[in-house]
C-alpha cells in the first residue's frame, strides 16, 4: 500500500501477513491490530503519550530478570492475567487465580499433616480438604503444591531469614483425595512497587496491596492443572485486590476452634497444640481434560 491512511492502516497491516501465517496467530493479530488502531484513533494518542508508554515498557524490560518479571506484573495490575484466567475457566471447576512471581519449583514432598508454621508466631491454622472431579469423585494421588507468606509478609525468595522452601510444600492426596497440613495465617502484602508498575499505580491513585492468601497448584494425570489462591473472608483488601485475583468460590472463612480440640493424631503438631486454633476447609475441583 502506497497511500497508507488512518482509515486503511488496519487493512494494510493485515494485507502484509504472509499466506502461511498460522491461522490462530492471524486471528489474534486481526483483533489486536483492529483494537489497537481503534484505541489510538479514538483516544487521539499524542506523540508524547506514546513515547511515555514505550518508555514504561522499556523500563519494564530493564528491570526484568530471572527473579522478577515486570511484564507479568503489568499484566496482573491491568487485569489482563485475571481476564485470561476467567475466560478460560469452567463454571463447575474451582476458579483459577494469578500465579504470582513467588512460586519456588521443586518444593519438598511433605507427608499429610505436616507443619509449615515451625517456630513462627501466630495461631495454628489447620488446612484440609479434598481434590475432586466435577462429579464429586475423589482424585487420589493428586499433587498439591502450596505456598504462602511468612507472618512478616514475605515469601521465602524475598527474605534472607527464611530458607528457600520455607512455607512451601508438595502434598499427595490420599485414596480419598484428602490433604491436610498446618500453618499460620498468611498476611496481606504489597506487590513490588519500586518499578514501572509502582509508578503506574501511583499515577492512578491505586495502592499495591493484595489480600492475604494461600497459593495452590493442583495437578493430576488426565485433569487440567489448577493454579489458584484461597482468601480469608475477613481480609480488608478482599474487595480491592490490586491484581484482581479474588473470586467468590476462593473466599473461605477461618473457623475458630476451642482450646484442647486439636486432633490427637494425624498431624505433626498433634499433642503440641493446647490453645485455640482455626480450621480452613478448601476443596479443589479439577476439570477432566476431555471436558
Ligand atoms: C502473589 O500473589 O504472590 C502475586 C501475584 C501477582 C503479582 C504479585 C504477587
Ligand atoms: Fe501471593
Amino acid at each position: 500500500m502506497r497511500n497508507v491512511t488512518s482509515e486503511n492502516i488496519t487493512d494494510t497491516f493485515l494485507s502484509y501477513l504472509g499466506p502461511n501465517t498460522n491461522p490462530r496467530l492471524k486471528e489474534v493479530l486481526t483483533n489486536l491490530s483492529s483494537h489497537l488502531h481503534n484505541f489510538v484513533r479514538e483516544t487521539k494518542i499524542t506523540h508524547d503519550e506514546w513515547q511515555q508508554a514505550l518508555e514504561l515498557l522499556k523500563w519494564a524490560g530493564d528491570i526484568t530478570d530471572e527473579e522478577r518479571n515486570e511484564f507479568v506484573l503489568l499484566s496482573d495490575v491491568l487485569g489482563v492475567s485475571s481476564l485470561v484466567d476467567m475466560i478460560n475457566s469452567h463454571p463447575e471447576a474451582t476458579s483459577s487465580s494469578v500465579l504470582g512471581p513467588f512460586h519456588v519449583s521443586n518444593a519438598p514432598d511433605m507427608p499429610l499433616g505436616a507443619d509449615f508454621k515451625r517456630h513462627y508466631p501466630g495461631q495454628v491454622v489447620l488446612v484440609e480438604g479434598y481434590v475432586k472431579d466435577t462429579r464429586g469423585n475423589p482424585i487420589p494421588g493428586a499433587k498439591i503444591d502450596i505456598w504462602q507468606t511468612a507472618p512478616n509478609g514475605k515469601y521465602s525468595s524475598q527474605d534472607e531469614e527464611q530458607d528457600i522452601y520455607s512455607f512451601h510444600g508438595l502434598f499427595t492426596a490420599d485414596e480419598n483425595g484428602y490433604y491436610a497440613f498446618t500453618t499460620v495465617r498468611p498476611v496481606s502484602y504489597t506487590v513490588p512497587s519500586d518499578g514501572p508498575v509502582g509508578k503506574l499505580l501511583d499515577a492512578t491513585g491505586r495502592h499495591p496491596w493484595r489480600p492475604s492468601h494461600l497459593h495452590y497448584i493442583v495437578k493430576a494425570p488426565g485433569y487440567r492443572s489448577l493454579v489458584t489462591e484461597v482468601f480469608p473472608d475477613d481480609d480488608p483488601y478482599l474487595d480491592q485486590d490490586t491484581v484482581f485475583g479474588v473470586r467468590e468460590d476462593l473466599v473461605i472463612s477461618y473457623q475458630e476452634q476451642p482450646a484442647g480440640t486439636f486432633p490427637k493424631d494425624g498431624f505433626e503438631l498433634s499433642g503440641k497444640v493446647d490453645d485455640s486454633y482455626s480450621r480452613l476447609n478448601f476443596d479443589a475441583i479439577l476439570l477432566n481434560t476431555d471436558e
